[in-house]
């Protein structure tokens, strides 16, 4: 199905998403024979002219693949720009016909992808002049229009920019990218959870006590303002990407593991979760301060540039929810995010029951029994279980069973590359729905309500695990958060 592909548009060539995963991503996919015969990439932007060593310069700083001349010389013989604002009805007609040359001159149908990296805010105005000049509608072949996340900014915005995209293009047109789920280790949770028969019996509020997902990261938001300020941890990447991983967790058992079935699932137990209150008790928000790491000096959030001095967008967010189904209820599924961290390190940790009358030893020696899907960096799998300490006694020690996915496998595509292929191919398996985007809002909807009225939110020192109002959370109930 990839071979009758005609051009891929990325609008915002330039920007920073595009520089740093689009473009690598299509390189990658390039440097492995993986892009269909005939591709095209047309790239728009305002300043998109000159912009060829710039893409270059982001291939050799962020593709996969090594930088190799040849690769990137073949691959700019197919890269076309088209310079023009998003407003400009100008670039448009000169989109189109430059479109219909590349048709012709190839003889191939008018099959195009639509990569909208642009901000929400922009998608009417480019998905309305695409109408103008007829790009919208397809004479022979068909439309694929992708778009980032986050979708909006609370549910009923995402819902309006639904309205906007249904004017123009049918839904199964739509990819909504996430890119979490383009990760190898992410889609590896169905797997493990559905390839065996050993982790289902036990995947319920009878032997789980709780899990944690977190999402770590060491980097802040420097050059990010123009798209940060104001949106927060929590939208970006709370609404989406762990959302979307508590999904796949405690999802149930889909009857085919084809788009349609795996929705059908995710929309279920999405439908079903909700946030836990009191929101003071259950949830956490901070903003990064300065902090010092390795003896260098690290900004704090108002002092990157771009970031007003009294920003109240939060760095880190952390918050609970339940499940309402016969598996769940009970079980509080706890997740936090922040930037400026003390390392990086995305994880789902599922932590288990123990036993009712479990070994005073065991007991001692703080043994619980923890599977841990390491997403990033070291992905695998850990499974923490306790062990009798050689001698005497009953020492009981608390040992990992563990597999490294690089030991055991080659290496994955990364995660952009993998889903430009499958939107390349029509495959949109990995791309959520738009009943999970908004399930996904209208969770975190009343948290961001109570604190856009709650002020400013405090600070925790750049290099740390977070604000300690996170570890309230859990301590309320006897637990702790993993190390980071
Ligand atoms: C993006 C967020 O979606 O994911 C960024 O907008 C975040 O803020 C990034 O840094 C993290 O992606 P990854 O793949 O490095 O975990």
């Amino acid at each position: 199905p990839v071979a009758d592909l005609s051009s891929l548009v990325i609008f915002g060539i330039t920007g920073d998403l595009a520089r740093k995963k689009l473009v690598p991503a299509i390189y990658d996919l390039a440097h492995c024979g993986q892009l269909p015969a005939g591709f095209d990439l047309v790239g728009f932007a305002r300043d998109a002219a000159n912009s060829e060593p710039v893409l270059r310069e982001s291939v050799i700083a962020h593709a996969r693949r090594p930088f190799d001349p040849a690769v990137w010389q073949a691959l700019t013989q197919r890269i076309h720009l088209v310079e023009g604002s998003f407003d400009d009805p100008g670039g448009f007609t000169q989109l189109a016909s430059l479109l219909a040359v590349l048709d012709q001159r190839r003889g191939k149908p008018d099959n195009y992808v639509f990569y909208l990296s642009v901000p929400p805010s922009a998608f009417a105005t480019v998905c309305g002049r695409l109408a103008v000049v007829g790009l919208n509608r397809p004479a022979r072949g068909w439309r694929r229009v992708v778009v980032e996340k986050p979708f909006g900014h609370d549910l009923p915005s995402s819902r309006a920019l639904e309205v906007v995209l249904a004017q123009y293009f049918p839904p199964s047109s739509i990819y909504r990218i996430d890119h979490y789920l383009g990760k190898e280790t992410v889609q590896n949770i169905l797997a493990l959870r559905f390839a065996n028969g050993m982790f289902e019996p036990l995947w319920n509020n009878r032997h789980i006590d709780h899990v944690q997902i977190t999402m770590a990261e060491s980097v802040g938001v420097t050059g990010r303002a123009g798209y940060y300020d104001g949106v927060g941890a929590a939208r970006d990447v709370i609404q989406n990407h762990l959302l979307q991983l508590l999904a796949l967790i405690a999802m149930e058992e889909p009857v085919g593991f084809d788009a349609d079935s795996i929705a059908a699932e995710k929309v279920k137990i999405l439908s079903a979760t909700e946030l836990l209150g009191p929101l003071d008790q259950t949830s956490a928000r901070g903003q990064y301060g300065p902090g010092i790491d390795d003896d260098v000096r690290l900004p704090g959030l108002t002092e990157e540039d771009g970031f007003p001095a009294d920003s109240s967008t939060e760095t880190f967010a952390a918050l609970t929810v339940g499940i309402t189904t016969r598996r769940w209820a009970g079980v509080p599924f706890y997740i936090r995010t922040g930037k400026r961290l003390a390392r990086r390190t995305t994880e789902i940790a599922v932590t288990f029951t123990p036993p009712a009358h479990g070994s005073p030893a065991a007991r001692a020696a703080g043994v619980s029994n923890v599977l841990v899907f390491r997403v990033q960096p070291d992905d695998g799998i850990e499974l923490h279980i306790g062990a009798k300490r050689p001698g005497g006694g009953m020492q009981i020690q608390p040992v990992s069973l563990g597999m490294d996915f690089r030991s055991v496998f080659d290496p994955a595509p990364e995660a952009y590359e993998r889903l430009i292929g499958d939107v390349l191919r029509g495959d949109g398996t990995l791309f959520p729905r738009r009943a999970e985007v908004e399930h996904s809002w209208r969770i975190i909807d009343p948290l961001l309500q109570h604190w856009a009225t709650a002020g400013r939110p405090g600070t925790y020192p750049a290099g740390t695990s977070g604000p300690a109002s996170a570890d309230d959370i859990l301590s309320r109930s006897g637990r702790v958060w993993r190390t980071l």
